[in-house]
């Protein structure tokens, strides 16, 4: 295990059966999670990064089998939030430490090139300490160009799975995984700091699916990539399926840490909503970024991703209260910096 591990920091090709062995292999787990936490270290010391994430439409025009808030489900609660009701989620930050914003939503029309454009502008101008990540799903090259422009640091588009006949199965015809690589090649090329990413235990995903994930990381070199375990929605075509597991999430981030040492790597909050020290753990096997909502509690319950996520009741303030408690008790500290990648 050491020599693959000391292979994968170096930058190696992996063999499939090199690769199967880190992924299920039957060594401990204790050991890699202590060496994803060494390679952290060495480059954030203990720093935790604090993204303010700002949830701005439960619309969305896609319909990826997965999702709560897909177009086919007619019980899903639709909200959308006005530039000024973001603003105000931006000033909450502010006060509460953060320096990066994370407009995080569906595909929704409504929030067209020049609305996009215009908030971005309006919060970089404000704020221009700030960071402003977006994270809105595929767009035109034209779009994600113009938001760069308007001031847009980062862009956050998860490619789900780096296997075109596994993305074929989370996802109806018209969702081509082929327009999703596109459009994070584009989004590489404009200049954003990107972040890839992928759902562990999603339905038909087995050892080959993540392999394929992992070699996409390598060769993608996201300077994000977010990892998290599936969990059903009961209002979805996979409500019957079970969640990914909390160990197998944990060994996906250590690897990932383990193969790009400087990625910002959150402790997501579907890993904290399978376990209750689920964020926890992630930071101790490699991630070194929590995203606490700053959406207004109205809204919180609505932008329902999967069943019984964690902090849809809560105060920003009382959130993030409670991360920096959580991360001071697993012996990390919540800084307030915009978190650029080193
Ligand atoms: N379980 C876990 N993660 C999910 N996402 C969407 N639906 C689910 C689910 N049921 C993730 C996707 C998406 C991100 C915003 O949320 O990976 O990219
Ligand atoms: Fe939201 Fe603990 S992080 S309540």
């Amino acid at each position: 295990m050491t020599e693959l591990i000391d292979r994968l920091q170096t930058g190696d090709t992996l063999s499939d059966g090199e690769w199967r062995f880190l992924i299920e292999g039957g060594y401990d787990r204790q050991q890699l999670f202590e060496k994803a936490d060494e390679v952290r270290r060495q480059y954030y010391g203990k720093d935790v990064y604090i993204r303010g994430l700002i949830e701005i439409s439960s619309f969305c025009n896609n319909d990826c089998y997965y999702c709560g808030i897909r177009k086919s489900n007619d019980k899903a609660e639709r909200y959308r939030l006005t530039e000024e009701e973001i603003l105000q989620c931006c000033g909450e930050g502010y006060r509460l430490g953060f320096r990066t914003f994370v407009l995080q939503g569906g595909e929704d029309a409504y929030y067209t090139t020049e609305r996009v454009k215009n908030v971005v502008s309006a919060i970089k101008s404000k704020y221009p300490d700030c960071a402003v990540t977006l994270s809105l799903g595929e767009r035109p090259r034209g779009d994600y160009e113009i938001w760069y422009q308007a001031g847009a640091d980062r862009y956050l588009l998860r490619h789900e799975t780096a296997s075109r006949v596994h993305y074929e199965k989370l996802h109806p015809p018209y969702q081509r995984f082929a327009e999703r690589m596109a459009c994070l090649q584009a989004l590489k090329e404009i200049g954003y700091q990107t972040g890839a990413g992928f759902m562990v235990g999603s339905p038909f995903q087995g050892t080959a699916e993540l392999i394929a994930d992992m070699r996409f990381l390598q060769a993608f070199l996201p300077q994000m990539v977010g990892i998290g375990p599936f969990i059903p929605h009961r209002d979805t075509p996979f409500a019957e399926y079970p969640a990914g597991s909390l160990e197998r999430t944990l060994t996906m981030v250590a690897l990932t840490r383990l193969m790009l040492p400087k990625a910002l790597i959150p402790a997501t909050t579907a890993l904290g909503t399978i376990h209750p020290q689920g964020r926890e753990l992630g930071l101790k096997a490699g991630a070194n970024v929590v995203m606490p909502n700053l959406s207004p509690v109205s809204v919180r319950g609505q932008y329902s991703l999967y069943d019984n996520k964690i902090c849809t009741g809560e105060e920003a303030a009382e959130c993030v209260e409670c991360l920096r408690r959580r991360v001071a008790a697993a012996g990390y500290e919540v800084v307030t910096d915009r978190g650029d990648a080193v």
